[in-house]
């Protein structure tokens, strides 16, 4: 089934027909493409397609949790606590060298239960369907970005981004009348599943253009916590703002989560912040949508935001991983170390048939690059490549590695 058919759900009797656009979710096209396979079944099964971070979450946010269960009894705010603000303001000026007060928690920030709804709802929120409008997003993507775009009654604008361009899709070749239409860019750095790193001068140029044309930045950076030079911390852009001389972060709302960051994606903690005009409409999008964040999981993401020595810990499992599992891949592919997150991009042959044949032999699950990508101008940036998502604990990354290895080698 090509993804450029609608699933097979039945819109009758009417329903929004917007539905019928939204392309088969990449996960539901792998159990296709897997179904019938025969794994070996005297090798364990490793899952490395999906991004769900599997370290053990720190105790001390659990604790946070559970500690603060009777907070159940009441129906919480949609701008959520002040103290989760605060934290979340805090933690934007100390990871992003803001300067003190640059992010009003009042106005500024709002929690959302992870960065995914928030993506999807701040979409609906912020164009204006009357005006053909155009969401742009790079190519690969987080499929939410699509999705919300078709349901907003938008047409999303791919941005390829491959080895020609270090993995950033090239603003510049963005054609004008694109510009034009644009209502909401989206902007992922790190990437999803490239890892490549947007700079403060990319950032920049990204505003200049939402300037001239009047759009809004949605910047995701739910993988700003997880880098591989210690040294080195990706930018944000917040911080490409304050550089442009957007004091007020005027355009700019950045997405970030607790998923990545302490690895607890099932909490659903994150926020965004930004732009505090644009804040204050997305607080009335929400206080409709009806998204508030329970208590006890605003508390527990108090504690998570206000530590840093759990992220350095995770970094360091991450760091591990990648230094373990690039060589022994090397052998056998050609595959860059990314900037950042816990995503490899190698390139393959044929992706579906290197994805299902891995199952079959080896039983080590990865995903397709085409299934997070889509065909536009230079083609899809995905086909012939896998994504590989270093979730699993450092043991399992490694026999999954030499499995790979083997797999290719022997092809
Ligand atoms: C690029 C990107 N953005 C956002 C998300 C959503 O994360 P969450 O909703 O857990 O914050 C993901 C999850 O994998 C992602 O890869």
């Amino acid at each position: 089934m090509s993804d450029l058919q609608p699933t097979a759900y039945s819109l009758q009797p009417a329903v929004n027909p917007a539905l019928a656009r939204l392309r088969q979710y990449p996960f539901e096209r792998l159990r296709n493409l897997l179904a019938g396979a025969k794994p070996p079944g005297a090798l364990t099964p490793i899952t490395l397609s999906i991004g769900e971070p599997r370290h053990t979450p720190p105790k001390f946010i659990l604790d946070a949790l559970t500690e603060n269960l009777a907070g159940l009894g009441s129906y919480p705010a949609t701008a959520g606590l002040p103290q989760l603000r605060i934290a979340a303001a805090n933690w934007l000026a100390r990871r992003f060298r803001l300067p003190d007060g640059a992010v009003d928690p009042d106005t500024m920030v709002l929690p959302a239960n992870g960065t995914r709804e928030a993506l999807f709802a701040f979409v609906q929120a912020m164009t204006d369907a009357a005006r053909q409008p155009l969401v742009v997003m790079p190519n690969p993507f987080y499929q939410i970005y699509e999705g919300a775009a078709l349901l907003a009654g938008a047409e999303p604008w791919f941005m390829g981004a491959d080895r020609g361009n270090e993995y950033l899709p090239d603003l510049d070749s963005v054609p004008e009348a694109v510009w034009k239409r644009c209502q909401v860019l989206f902007l992922c750095s790190p990437g999803n599943p490239t890892g490549a790193v947007a700079s403060i001068d990319y950032l920049r140029r990204a505003l200049e253009l939402a300037d001239r044309h009047d759009f809004v930045v949605a910047s995701d950076e739910c993988y700003s916590e997880i880098y591989l030079d210690e040294a080195k911390p990706p930018p944000g852009l917040l911080q490409a703002a304050l550089a442009a001389g957007h004091d007020e972060f005027e355009r700019c709302v950045v997405f970030h989560s607790l998923s990545k960051r302490s690895s607890v994606p099932g909490l659903r903690s994150g926020f965004v912040a930004g732009d505090a005009r644009l804040i204050k409409l997305f607080l009335l999008y929400r206080t409709y949508h009806g998204c508030a964040m329970p208590i006890p999981t605003q508390l527990a993401s108090v504690p998570a935001w206000n530590d840093d020595a759990h992220v350095v810990e995770n970094r360091r499992l991450y760091r591990q991983k990648f230094a373990a599992a690039l060589p022994i891949l090397r052998e056998a592919m050609q595959v860059d170390a990314p900037d950042a997150s816990f995503y490899l991009w190698p390139e393959v042959a044929d992706d579906e048939r290197f994805t299902r044949e891995l199952f079959e032999r080896k039983h080590v699950t990865v995903l397709p690059g085409s299934y997070i990508a889509r065909e536009s101008a230079c083609g899809n940036p995905g086909r012939g490549r896998v994504r590989i998502s270093l979730v699993a604990s450092v043991p399992e990354c490694i026999e999954a590695a030499e499995r790979i290895r083997d797999y290719a080698l022997a092809r």
